[in-house]
């Protein structure tokens, strides 16, 4: 197994740091780091990356993992880093910080479609709107957590840990995206995974979609609900009725000990119908109810509870909870929890396109009892093991603050 290296106490030492930190010394400080990364932390080669408007706890991150050399190995920024005091780190840091990213002079012609080519070979074009609909959807099948649960809406990330990719050069992107991609370089568990099965042809439309995302705000990457699913929830109304003595008035079970169906993700309803039926995913109550349904049943189904509200949980909150779901956690053997937050959102909404369900409004005995047979492997219809591999690590307690703190989400 890999050694995962992802502490938070290394950005707890960086934000307490931050605190002191003081922006006019750091902008002397970083007079010698002009010369790459410009005059504003707006660099003028691709080569190098702006620093304008990063967050400083991600920069002093960076520093001082080019200057102790173990997760990312850079031979011009290691031995920049090596002179470097925690207070300077922390004073350059809040400096850039302070300054606004501005479009990199590059951006225009790589969301137009990259820079001209000059050689005869053809050349791929990146598209800015492939790169979005990747970096918003994820790809369940290959495993690929959603980036926009990091990285934020739009490449702006809220999380002082996760870097802010929008304005960004796309060959410095690309760069970063194929060294997590060969582990080479640079470690970070879940940049590293998620790299692993990026294509070489999207690598280079998310650098077009970073460079200039404004570009493509407005292109919406999710379905929007037509006339012809609002029959398939009529339909699904009539044959939801056998369901209503377990999973309650539509879909919103008051035992909770069975799921709310009630805002659940379609995709992920009929998934579930058609594993229940074909044995992939075990249960004898639903098994059951599966056998005598049709494709069509379970679309109309799926329509019907997507469709409907879902009253609150029965959570209670949890600050343990929410910073295994926001952060993920690495454990003392070297295995690495991925942040929740990935694939199942910043609310607990999932990502219906990408298979990741809904777990908002569900109760915190639903949510204990699917993690702890994930964990045992009882339940075993994720692909690629995505929650098993992930459980395996949590503990009792772990579980508990979790559901808690799902349970409560909105
Ligand atoms: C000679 C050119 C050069 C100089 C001078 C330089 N850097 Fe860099 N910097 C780079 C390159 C190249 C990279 C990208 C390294 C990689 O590919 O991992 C980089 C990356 C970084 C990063 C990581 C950015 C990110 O988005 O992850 C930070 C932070 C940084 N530099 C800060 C500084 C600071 C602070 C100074 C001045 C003390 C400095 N650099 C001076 C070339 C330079
Ligand atoms: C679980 C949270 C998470 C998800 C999901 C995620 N990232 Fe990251 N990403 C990170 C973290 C943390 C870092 C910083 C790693 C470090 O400290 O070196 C990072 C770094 C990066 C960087 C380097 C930025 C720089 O300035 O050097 C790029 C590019 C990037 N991610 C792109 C992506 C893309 C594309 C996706 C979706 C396929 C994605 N990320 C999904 C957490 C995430
Ligand atoms: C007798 C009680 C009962 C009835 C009736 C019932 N279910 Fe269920 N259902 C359950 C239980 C229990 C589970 C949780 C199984 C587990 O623990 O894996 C479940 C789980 C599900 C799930 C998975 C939810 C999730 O979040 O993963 C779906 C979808 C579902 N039921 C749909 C239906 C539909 C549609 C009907 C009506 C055709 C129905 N159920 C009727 C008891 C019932
Ligand atoms: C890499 C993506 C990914 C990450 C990260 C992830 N999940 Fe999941 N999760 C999934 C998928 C996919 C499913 C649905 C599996 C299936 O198709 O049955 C799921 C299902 C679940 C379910 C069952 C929902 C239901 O209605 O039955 C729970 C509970 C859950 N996840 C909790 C978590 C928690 C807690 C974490 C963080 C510790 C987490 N997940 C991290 C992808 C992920």
């Amino acid at each position: 197994m890999k050694r995962i290296i992802f502490s938070l106490l290394v950005v707890l030492a960086g934000i307490n740091v931050a605190i002191a930190a003081d922006a006019d010394a750091g902008k002397n400080k970083a007079a010698l780091c002009a010369a790459c990364h410009g005059a504003n932390g707006i660099s003028a080669s691709d080569a190098y990356p702006n620093l304008a408007g990063q967050h400083a706890d991600y920069i002093i991150k960076q520093l001082k993992t080019f200057k102790n050399g173990t997760d990312r190995s850079d031979p011009v920024m290691a031995p920049m880093a090596a002179g470097l005091s925690e207070a300077d780190m922390a004073d350059i840091a809040a400096y850039y910080s302070s300054l606004p990213r501005t479009p990199t002079a590059d951006a225009g012609s790589a969301s137009a479609g990259g820079q001209a080519a000059p050689a005869a070979v053809a050349k791929y074009e990146p598209s800015a709107i492939a790169g979005k609909s990747l970096y918003e959807l994820g790809d369940a099948s290959r495993a690929i957590g959603a980036c926009i649960g990091c990285h934020g809406k739009d490449g702006a990330s809220e999380v002082l840990i996760y870097p802010n990719l929008a304005k960004q050069h796309p060959a410095y992107i690309e760069k970063q995206l194929h060294n997590f991609k060969a582990n080479k370089n640079r470690t970070n568990f879940a940049m590293n995974e998620f790299a692993k099965h990026l294509t070489d042809e999207e690598i280079q439309d998310l650098g077009a979609y970073f460079a200039d995302t404004a570009a493509v705000a407005n292109v919406k990457v999710r379905k929007i609900m037509t006339v012809a699913i609002t029959e398939e929830v009529k339909a699904g109304e009539a044959k939801a009725a056998t369901c209503v003595a377990c999973h309650g008035q539509g879909g919103n079970a008051t035992v909770t000990l069975y799921p709310k169906l009630a805002g659940q993700s379609a995709e992920y309803i009929v998934k579930q119908l058609t594993e229940f039926k074909n044995g992939t995913r075990k249960d004898p109550v639903m098994s059951g109810m599966a056998a005598p349904l049709s494709e069509q049943d379970m679309v109309e189904l799926g329509a019907y509870f997507a469709a409907q509200k879902a009253t609150a949980g029965n959570g209670k909150g949890s600050d343990a909870g929410r910073k295994i779901y926001f952060g993920g956690k690495t454990t003392l053997v070297n295995q690495s929890i991925t942040a929740c937050v990935a694939c199942h959102g910043g609310t607990g909404k999932g990502m219906a396109k990408a298979g990741f369900p809904s777990l908002a409004n569900q109760s915190v005995e639903y949510i204990t009892s699917q993690l702890n047979k994930f964990k045992s492997g009882d339940r075993a219809n994720d692909k690629n093991s995505m929650m098993r591999k992930i459980t395996v690590a949590l503990s009792d307690q772990d579980i508990d603050d979790l559901a808690q703190y799902i349970a409560s989400l909105k």
